[in-house]
């Protein structure tokens, strides 16, 4: 006879390690619809804010903690990223998660490296793409792999990864994925500081340093009511100020296509950042409605659909005739 119980509500999150297993679990998810939270792990409070959303919103969760090595490039950090499973585990528990689905790489790519892969196409060559290369295509390979293998209705990822989440819901659209993506503001610190499982790598030193690329990213949104220019020279001038951040790039890009936005822009807008501070690259970023009542937004309003309305080509509004 099967068990009554629903999976995961009473003794905490089932832990899948195999295909075989998730495959089980997955099955006794019945009666409603499944929302899955990606991560790799070291889950913080940022996490724990997808899982709850998803927790608000779905029948079922069902998260995967996976280190996934393709996304990472030779010199990157992927041999020190941390590994906290008792502690993600609590988390999910507290949370309600119904199933972790925590694989080892050979699980996920049975056969090794995979010689088909996802390709992220021209939005994954600028920005964090041009720091990392190949790093979306391996993002999206598993990504896709984690749809599949999770059969889940909808999946939460957070506005933090902003290039990501943009390549994710293009991925969804372009390939025709039954996956409604939902974007969950950036959680930050009380100070600011975007939280990342990155975080731990900081010294305190480090830390006070990295506080510069979220006030920058606050000083150009209080400035996103007189235009681009306006709004890119008050979050620089944060960042000059602080010489041990070594910025890689500071843009005010279109959020479909990451385009810059030329002067005449009006309209929402990605303020987006990235440095090294000490050994750490970090990243952050806040939408921005630029022009009249322009002001800083959570995520961006018309993409919180099943299907997104995303513009093969720049969509930008307010631009004067002869421009
Ligand atoms: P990871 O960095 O562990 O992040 C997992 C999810 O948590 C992503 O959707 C990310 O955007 C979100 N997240 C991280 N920090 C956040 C914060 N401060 N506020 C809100 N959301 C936050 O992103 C990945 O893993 C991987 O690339 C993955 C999608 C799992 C594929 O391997």
């Amino acid at each position: 006879m099967s068990d009554p119980r629903p999976v995961g509500a009473v003794d905490g999150p089932v832990v899948a390690r195999t295909r075989a297993e998730l495959r089980t679990a997955r099955a006794r998810l019945t009666g409603g619809d499944v929302a899955v939270v990606m991560t790799m792990g070291a889950l913080h409070e940022g996490h724990a804010t997808l899982i709850e959303t998803a927790r608000r919103k779905a029948a079922h969760v069902v998260v995967t903690i996976f280190l996934n090595p393709l996304q990472f490039g030779p010199r990157e950090d992927l041999s020190r990223y941390p590994r906290t499973f008792d502690s993600d585990m609590e988390i999910c528990r507290k949370a309600g998660v119904d199933v972790v689905f925590a694989p080892t790489p050979d699980v996920i790519y049975q056969d090794g490296d995979p010689g088909v892969r996802i390709s992220a196409g021209p939005l994954g060559n600028v920005l964090e793409g041009q720091a990392r290369p190949g790093h979306f295509d391996g993002m999206l390979t598993v990504v896709a792999k984690l749809f599949h293998l999770t059969g889940a209705d909808s999946a939460y990822f957070g506005q933090k990864d902003a290039q990501q989440l943009l390549l994710i819901r293009r991925m969804v659209r372009d390939l025709d994925f039954p996956v409604d993506v939902v974007s969950v503001p950036t959680v930050r610190e009380s100070d600011g500081l975007a939280m990342s499982s990155r975080n731990t790598y900081l010294t305190d030193s480090d830390r006070e340093v990295a506080l510069c690329l979220s006030r920058a990213l606050e000083a150009g949104a209080a400035a996103a009511a007189e235009g681009p220019s306006a709004i890119r020279r008050a979050a620089r001038s944060v960042l000059v100020r602080e010489p041990l951040a070594l910025v890689d790039y500071l843009v005010l890009v279109h959020p479909y296509t990451l385009e810059d936005v030329p002067e005449w822009y009006r309209g929402e807008a990605l303020l987006a950042v990235a440095g090294r501070v000490g050994t750490t690259r970090l990243i952050d970023n806040l939408p921005v409605l630029v022009g009249p009542g322009g002001r800083a937004l959570e995520v961006f309003s018309d993409v919180d659909t099943a299907t997104p309305a995303v513009p093969a080509t720049p969509s930008v509004t307010g631009r004067p005739d002869g421009d």
